[in-house]
């Protein structure tokens, strides 16, 4: 019995050297951890269960009989974060690059199965040179296997991507399909073509890095939501996301107990609007401020900083936040402000999680580029998610509403649960100035007339008061108690219940 023991333990001590010292060294020489490393940070001490230890490739092609490393490349199983099971996979680059063949893709389809079983998320970290070269079209149907999964995942239990090395060709649609995407600055990439057939086929010349890294992919592409310096930092961060979200759909994310009193007034939120309407002031500031602790993860922070998209715990409970943000293209909404609230909107929605939307907006963003880019079907998309959205909803008008980029933010006519605005609210169809100038044509020479009838306007229109006697605003209140009143509105909602007509699904403009 003894000896038997003792070779179980031989052989997980073989596997558990995936490739072996000499590329374990070099994984770490590039500012790397090794795939076991980072499972041991991201989850709880101790928590993690191995599947599939003992698997190998079943390929026979280019001398591979002769080259067999249990594990085949992807450590699986299960584990615990703050308590809570996640199914994980992490692709170890020091055995074959970490490439999937199709023994590989058969150990994350695995896990992938157990958690939507289970009810449970899945977390993969990527570190691959793609498909495994030596199997062909075997490594292809591995990956569709696995695209096939993340679809029928989509909705039903939270999928989140570590890109922690190379993610190329048809590996990026694995992580693409997930609801996250969190990168490694100068250690990750992802590129559907890298640089060498960039370069063949229209002459740019472009480094791995300028083509797919962490920069391009949280400020120009939005493919990621967040990049962070290290393994150890993105893995950590992780965490923290993790802490936000249900294990899976039909479940309430998690209450955490809070120190920050649901009653605390912010009196500095009673000055925190300019002046002057074209002055713009930091939304991020009034997100801080209503959060418990003032605790904002914010998501794609690099990219259309005119939005700001994020989660907070209002009195323990998660909460997804969308704000128009003045201090960005004065809070105007644009394709790429669209396309990124929409997709937030659509997570929350799917997973229960209640959302604040923070309103300062002075409508779309005008121009050609826009236009041609198609805002008309990229707004849409906005405009649909916050409509189809049967999740709590609580809206807070702070300055601007104008034009049709107030009933896109989650007005009540779209089916918001609770809308407030602060006295400094101005919900009109626009700017004061510009309604003037409209509708004064013939005056536009005369200064002064036009400054009258801009004051006119403003004194008519530019305040919450119209839209509150409509009851489109159910009250209008004091910024010092915004957060207070938003936890008690969203209490009201807590049974909340929303029933659609008959369908399929939707058909959002995509
Ligand atoms: N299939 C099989 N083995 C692979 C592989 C793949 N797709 N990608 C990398 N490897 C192996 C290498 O042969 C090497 O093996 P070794 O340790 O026994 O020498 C090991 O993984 C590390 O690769 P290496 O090229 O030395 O690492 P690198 O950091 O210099 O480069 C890549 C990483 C990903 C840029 C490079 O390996 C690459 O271009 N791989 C092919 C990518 C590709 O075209 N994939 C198929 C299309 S999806």
């Amino acid at each position: 019995m003894q000896e038997i023991i003792k070779a179980l333990e031989s052989r997980r001590q073989q596997a558990r050297q995936g490739g072996g010292k000499r590329r374990i060294d070099a994984q770490h020489a590039k500012g790397k951890l090794s795939a076991r490393e980072r499972l041991a940070i991201l989850l709880d001490p101790g928590s993690f269960e191995e599947y599939d230890m003992f698997v190998t490739h079943r390929a026979t092609d280019f001398g591979m009989a002769d080259t067999i490393i249990p594990g085949d490349g992807v450590v699986t199983g299960w584990g615990t974060i703050n308590g809570r099971i996640t199914y994980v996979f992490s692709q170890d680059f020091t055995v074959f690059g970490g490439s999937l063949s199709e023994t590989h893709a058969k150990k994350i389809c695995k896990i992938m199965d157990l958690a939507l079983q289970n009810g449970a998320p899945v977390i993969g970290l990527n570190d691959s040179g793609g498909a495994r070269i030596q199997e062909g079209v075997a490594s292809l149907g591995g990956y569709a296997d696995v695209f096939w999964r993340n679809v029928q995942a989509s909705g039903a239990i939270p999928q989140i991507s570590v890109i922690m090395g190379p993610c190329a060709g048809g590996a990026v649609y694995s992580p693409a399909m997930t609801d996250f995407i969190y990168m490694v600055k100068d250690t990750s990439y992802m590129f559907v073509t890298g640089p060498d057939v960039v370069k063949t086929v229209t002459n740019e010349i472009v480094t791995a890095e300028e083509l797919g890294g962490a920069s391009t992919h949280t400020k120009i592409s939005a493919v990621a939501d967040a990049a962070f310096d290290n393994d150890i930092e993105t893995l950590l961060e992780v965490r923290r996301l993790f802490d936000f979200l249900p294990l899976s759909a039909g479940h309430k994310p998690p209450v955490l107990p809070s120190s920050d009193s649901p009653d605390r007034a912010e009196i500095s939120l009673d000055t925190i609007i300019p002046a002057s309407p074209n002055q713009p002031y930091d939304m991020h500031e009034v997100i801080v401020k209503i959060a418990d602790e003032a605790n904002f993860l914010e998501l794609q922070k690099d990219h259309a900083g005119n939005i700001l998209t994020g989660f907070i715990r209002l009195d323990g409970q998660p909460i997804g936040v969308v704000a128009n943000q003045p201090l960005v293209l004065a809070g105007c909404l644009d394709i790429n402000a669209a396309k990124k609230a929409a997709r937030f909107i659509r997570f929350c929605d799917s997973f229960e999680i209640p959302i604040l939307t923070l309103v300062d907006v002075p409508g779309f963003l005008p121009g050609t580029a826009q236009e041609y880019g198609g805002i008309i079907k990229h707004g849409a998309k906005l405009l649909f998610a916050y409509a189809e959205a049967t999740v709590p909803l609580v809206t807070v008008i702070t300055r601007k509403a104008y034009g049709g980029a107030y009933d896109v933010m989650a007005s009540k006519h779209i089916k918001a649960d609770v809308n407030y605005a602060w006295p400094t609210a101005e919900i009109a169809v626009m700017g004061a100035r510009g309604a003037a100038e409209i509708l004064y044509r013939s005056e536009l020479t005369d200064k002064e007339k036009i400054a009258k009838r801009t004051a006119d306007y403003e004194a008519r229109f530019a305040n919450p008061f119209v839209a509150a006697e409509r009851g489109f605003i159910d009250d209008v209140i004091m910024p010092h108690g915004t957060r207070r009143r938003v936890i008690r509105a969203f209490s009201t909602l807590k049974n909340k219940q929303s029933v659609g007509p008959r369908k399929k699904h939707g058909n959002i403009p995509l």
